[in-house]
Parts: C-alpha cells; structure tokens; sequence
C-alpha cells in the first residue's frame, strides 16, 4: 500500500471513530490515537525519511491535510457533544418558579448572650472595663488566692474537675479578681464574664458548667456605700426603675463584710407571687468588701486601697428576665425555644 493509501484508510478510520464515539472522553481517546505523540498519524509523518527527497513536499502536505480534516472532524463532533450536554443540562435544571420559595433562617442571639449584653451595657455605661481570664485554672487562683487555703470546707461546696492536682476547671469567675489585682495596680474597675465548671448533677436549677459575671473595684477610699450604690442602679437598670434592693449578711471567704442581694419580686411588686415563692423577694448575687488578706495576697497594699467585689450568676438573670422556668431549656440549643427572645 502506498503512503497516500494509508493516509486515505487512517483519516476514514478515524473519522468513523469519531462518529461512533459517545462522549467527551471517548472522543479525547480517539484524539490521542490518531493525533498524540504516540498516534497512527505521527508514526506515518515519522516515515518521511523513507521518502524520495523529490516526493516530501507532497508527502508533508498530504499529512497535514489528513491531521487538519481529522482535527476538523473531531471539533465539531466536540461541540455537537458539548451542545447536547448542556442541553440536557439546561432541562434537568429547570426552575418551577410556581413553587414556595426557600426561606433562609437567620439566627438567633441565645438568652445568656442578651442577658450578658444587657449586663455589659449597665457595666461599661459606669465607666467598667471588660476582661477575661481562662477557663482552664490554677487551684492558687480559684482558691488559695481568694482566701480558701487548702482543705478548707469551702472547697467542698465547690467541687470541679481537676486536671492535676494544681489545675482545675475554674468554679467563679472570682479567680479573674485574683489575676487582674496581680497585673494591674489601683484604679481597678472591670467585670469579668465567663463559662464556670462545678461536678453538678443536671436539674432545673443546676448545670455541671454555667455562666457568671464577677465584678472587681479596688482603690483608695472605696466603701459598702459604693458597692450598695452602684449595685441598686444595676438593679433598677436592669429589672426597672422600681426595683428595690436588700443586703442580707451572708459570708463568703473573699469578702469581708460580705452579703447576698435580692431584688424585689419584678412580678408582683413585692406583694409575694409564685415567681417569688410568695416572699417577695428575690435573689440575684453575692457580694461584699474584698477580704484585706485577699488584697495583700494579690500584691494590693490593703493600708492604701480598699475594694469591693459582686458575683452574678448570668443564667440566673436570663431565667428571672425572660421567665424560663427550666435552666436545662438553655443549653438544648432548640431553636423554636431560643427564637422567642
Ligand atoms: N464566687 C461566688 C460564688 O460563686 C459569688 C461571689 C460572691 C462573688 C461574693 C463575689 C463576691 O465576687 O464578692 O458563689
């Protein structure tokens, strides 16, 4: 057979191949076959030097001639393919524009999320800065510091997860007070919020780990008149103008005096309700004049500077402001239940 025969078999040859390929990939296969470098075609153009010199321009073009018609050919099935394609595409995703549209959900703040907003606004609108400290703590920090040394009863009220036998999960946020006398030197003002840890059973009231908000003034002539004052307007900001406050005498290692603050019952005035269980009252912190020990332990010299100290459970303000009866409902993350805050 001569070269011009062959070239005539191979591009019908491929030509019939391309019109039996049935897609992309098949149609690249028979492009590699006759075009690549491994092709029919360029095994033929290869024989050019067993070709009489006088005869290679005719030979060249004849090659040429059948890599451009096979290339011809394999383009335009290649778009037929591609058009197809899309078709097909374009008729599996038609849009019925007559059904429902899909409503997109917007999330939601969580309840603790606008109690502690609500919190930090009363805070910071009294010149308060917000600060932090780890959840992950020195045992010093949660306790040796804050006036509970070692094997003192108090501890047990407070039991958590150890870590080691120095490292716990922290069970108040007290501990930032340790931390921010150590780093800062008088005028202190802050509130710390943040997650706690305590070896809780879950119940309606209780939560293996929760939320408080510790508050920290320490500088020179601070008294309980400043700590009653600032504490009743954030009560009367936060539960209305009305709001009356009582300190009751109670005792924590860390302050000294110490007491706890309940709020007049927002429901029924003070008349007594079942909100209040029919007292009146009801409980919202702990408070008191920060320990001198605990002053003098943190670095603060307790002849120059006094100060006092607040702890609010932050859960319990979102219970008591949005009347949830059941802290558990807080922590299922059920949005039919969050989005009616
Ligand atoms: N840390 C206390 C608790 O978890 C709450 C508390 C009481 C914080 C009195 C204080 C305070 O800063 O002065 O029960």
């Amino acid at each position: 057979m001569n070269m011009k025969e062959k070239l005539q078999e191979l591009r019908e040859e491929a030509v019939k191949r391309i019109q039996n390929s049935d897609g992309l990939d098949q149609l690249n296969e028979v492009r590699v076959a006759y075009l690549g470098k491994k092709g029919h075609l360029t095994a033929v153009s290869k024989s050019m030097k067993d070709v009489a010199p006088e005869d290679r321009p005719v030979f060249g073009r004849l090659v040429n001639d059948t890599r451009a018609h096979i290339e011809e050919f394999l383009e335009e099935a290649k778009e037929r393919m591609e058009r197809a394609l899309r078709e097909k595409q374009l008729e599996e995703e038609v849009i019925d524009v007559t059904l429902p549209a899909q409503k997109l959900e917007t999330g939601h703040r969580h309840p603790n999320t606008i109690a502690l907003e609500e919190v930090q606004r009363i805070f910071i609108g009294m010149g308060y800065e917000v600060v932090e400290g780890p959840e992950v703590e020195y045992d010093a920090y949660n306790f040796t510091k804050l006036n509970i040394p070692e094997d003192h009863p108090a501890k047990d009220e407070q039991d958590t997860f150890y870590i080691t036998k120095e490292i716990l999960l922290r069970t108040q946020t007290s501990s930032v007070q340790a931390r921010v006398m150590e780093q800062r030197k008088p005028p202190i003002r802050v509130i710390a919020p943040g997650r706690v840890f305590r070896s809780d059973e879950v119940d309606a009231t209780h939560s293996p780990s929760f939320h408080q908000i510790e508050g920290l003034v320490v500088d020179k002539n601070i008294t309980f008149a400043d700590l009653k004052g600032t504490l009743e307007e954030f009560a009367k900001q936060l539960f209305g103008p009305e709001t009356r406050t009582k300190f009751r005498p109670h005792h924590f290692p860390f302050t000294e005096p110490s007491a706890e603050v309940d709020v007049s019952c927002f429901k029924c005035k003070g008349s007594g309700c079942r909100f209040c269980k029919g007292s009146g009252w009801i409980e919202i912190l702990g408070c008191g004049m920060v320990h001198p020990h605990v002053l003098e332990m943190c670095g603060v010299d307790a002849k120059k500077y006094s100060g006092f100290a607040f702890g609010v459970g932050l859960e319990r303000i979102a219970l008591l402001k949005y009347e949830i009866d059941d802290m558990r409902l807080l922590y299922e993350n059920d949005v039919r239940f969050l989005k009616q805050f």
